[in-house]
């Protein structure tokens, strides 16, 4: 159980990026958008820089890690290029913060990130990962599906926490509220802590955040930042962070 003043709410900021690269354009900025976010309540930005740069480039992560004010989770696969990447950035924190990098997996083509990593075939992979990022002082979550096997297969060293898969429910499944449920048990006895997101708007979060209180953060993207156009990111964060919060 977690005291709702105690959740977390990540603002995803990918999709300010797929603007400004619809036109290759300076603006919009997603360095902007994050200040903004964290002035609405947002307690960590994350974003994902992609193996195809679709949205997130190579440049704006030392900008976010210097101008956010909170934490930055940088979801990325688990290749060379990636792990490269997020140790030569995040490990550099000019104020000696411990930045999280949430390791997904990413099929070339993909629309969007279309499953959690299968901890379970790759396991001595994603535990090098694990033991090179947590060596320089960065955080790790994994992204994997509500199922036990890979629950289990996650309480690595160096893993502290999981981000469960939410995409089964919100795509219309409310009864995947229960294998939801059942992982973040699993996680949570196993000392793991449990995040969740995918697909996650101001409509379907309410039922997840009463039944499943040990989650303890939420990265949310693609719905703040649609709902931004019509009602401001203000808004459309603080409504989110309010749900979060009762
Ligand atoms: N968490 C992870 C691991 C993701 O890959 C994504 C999408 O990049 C999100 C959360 C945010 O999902 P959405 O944009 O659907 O809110």
């Amino acid at each position: 159980m977690t005291h709702a003043a105690l959740r977390r709410l990540g603002v995803n900021i990918d999709h300010v990026a797929t603007v400004r690269q619809a036109r290759r354009s300076p603006y919009p900025d997603p360095a902007a958008a994050a200040a903004l976010a964290e002035l609405s309540g947002a307690d960590q930005i994350t974003c994902h820089i992609r193996m195809d740069r679709r949205h997130i480039q190579d440049a704006d992560l030392p900008r976010l890690r210097d101008s956010v004010q909170t934490l930055l989770n940088v979801e990325m696969a688990a290749t060379d290029e990636m792990m490269d990447i997020a140790l030569a950035v995040l490990a550099q924190d000019p104020h000696g913060r411990h930045h999280r990098v949430t390791l997904v997996e990413e099929r070339p083509g993909e629309i969007t990130t279309e499953g959690g990593l299968d901890v379970v075939t790759h396991r001595d992979a994603v535990a090098s990962a694990a033991a090179r990022l947590q060596a320089a002082g960065i955080r790790v979550s994994l992204f994997v599906d509500p199922v036990p096997d890979q629950v289990r297969a996650s309480a690595l060293p160096g893993v502290d926490m999981i981000e469960l898969n939410t995409s089964v429910y919100a795509e219309n499944d409310p009864s995947d509220l229960a294998r939801i449920k059942a992982a973040a048990v699993l996680a949570q006895g196993l000392g793991l802590e449990v995040a969740a997101g995918h697909g996650l708007t101001h409509h379907n979060l309410p039922p997840l955040v009463a039944a499943v209180p040990e989650i303890v953060e939420y990265n949310i993207g693609h719905s703040i930042i649609s709902r931004a156009l019509f009602v401001g990111l203000d808004r459309a964060v603080r409504d989110l962070v309010d749900i979060i919060r009762r």
